[in-house]
């Protein structure tokens, strides 16, 4: 299993100035966060318990409390400075429980109704280890749970690739210097980012049991899709 620790030494670094930043490298991302939350099918009550993959600073949890005031979250991340921010974030709440560790190795609970993730799970480098996470995923949901992920995908086409990475630079110019895009964004791109095609991961979804797998949005090299147990 690789150590993934250039994705883990890059958040650390990172952490501080992640929310900003954010916004300036990934098109559309709280549209993309708005329509992962709205994809979530419970009703809005509901003392759900949901599992954050990934969370980062935990900006996906704070989403899912503003609409679920009675979840119960588990926030895992890789990077203890992102974890340390979500906390300061969340710390209105009480029912959140934080998890330093890799998504691969952490053993998981076995009767979530939701696990989410953003932006995170397109870290992992193989397919094969894309497909054992979503088996993972689907083996800790209780039966009518729910999992919905907003991530980077790959186009299906090498023309189509570079149409979105040509747009994607474009975005960034607005935010960001060239140089910094040229000698930072994109070559932290080719080596920590391993997206696949958006119909890759509805066929994965279907093989390790998910039903109503769909896409809810799209936008560019962004998707939300997920399905239910
Ligand atoms: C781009 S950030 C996204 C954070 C947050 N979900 C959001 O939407 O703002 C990706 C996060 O995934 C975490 N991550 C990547 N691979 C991981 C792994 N194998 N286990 C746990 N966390 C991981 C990183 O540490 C980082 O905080």
């Amino acid at each position: 299993m690789n150590s993934l620790q250039n994705v883990k030494d890059h958040f650390e670094e990172e952490a501080k100035g992640y929310d900003e930043l954010i916004l300036k490298l990934i098109p559309e991302y709280r549209s993309m966060i708005k329509y992962l939350i709205s994809s979530i099918p419970f009703y809005e009550s509901k003392p759900i318990k949901v599992l954050d993959l990934g969370c980062g600073t935990g900006n996906i949890t704070a989403a899912v409390k503003k609409r679920y005031p009675n979840a119960r979250v588990t926030c895992i991340d890789l990077a203890e400075h992102m974890i340390e921010l979500a906390k300061y974030k969340l710390s209105h709440y009480t029912d959140i429980n934080y998890l330093v560790g890799d998504l691969r190795n952490v053993k998981f609970e076995s009767d979530y109704d939701l696990i989410i993730s953003s932006l995170a799970l397109h870290h992992l480098q193989t397919d094969e280890e894309k497909v054992k996470i979503y088996q993972k995923i689907y083996d800790s949901l209780k039966v009518g749970g729910a999992f919905y992920n907003a991530d980077n995908v790959l186009a299906s086409s090498k023309y189509l690739e570079n149409v979105s990475i040509e747009y994607w630079k474009e975005f960034m110019s607005k935010n960001i210097s060239k140089i910094e895009i040229e000698e930072r964004w994109l070559p932290t791109y080719y080596k920590e980012d391993y997206p696949a095609p958006l119909l890759s991961h509805l066929d994965w979804l279907r093989q390790v049991g998910f039903k109503k797998v769909d896409v809810t949005w799209k936008y560019v090299m962004g998707a939300v899709f997920g399905g239910l147990k």
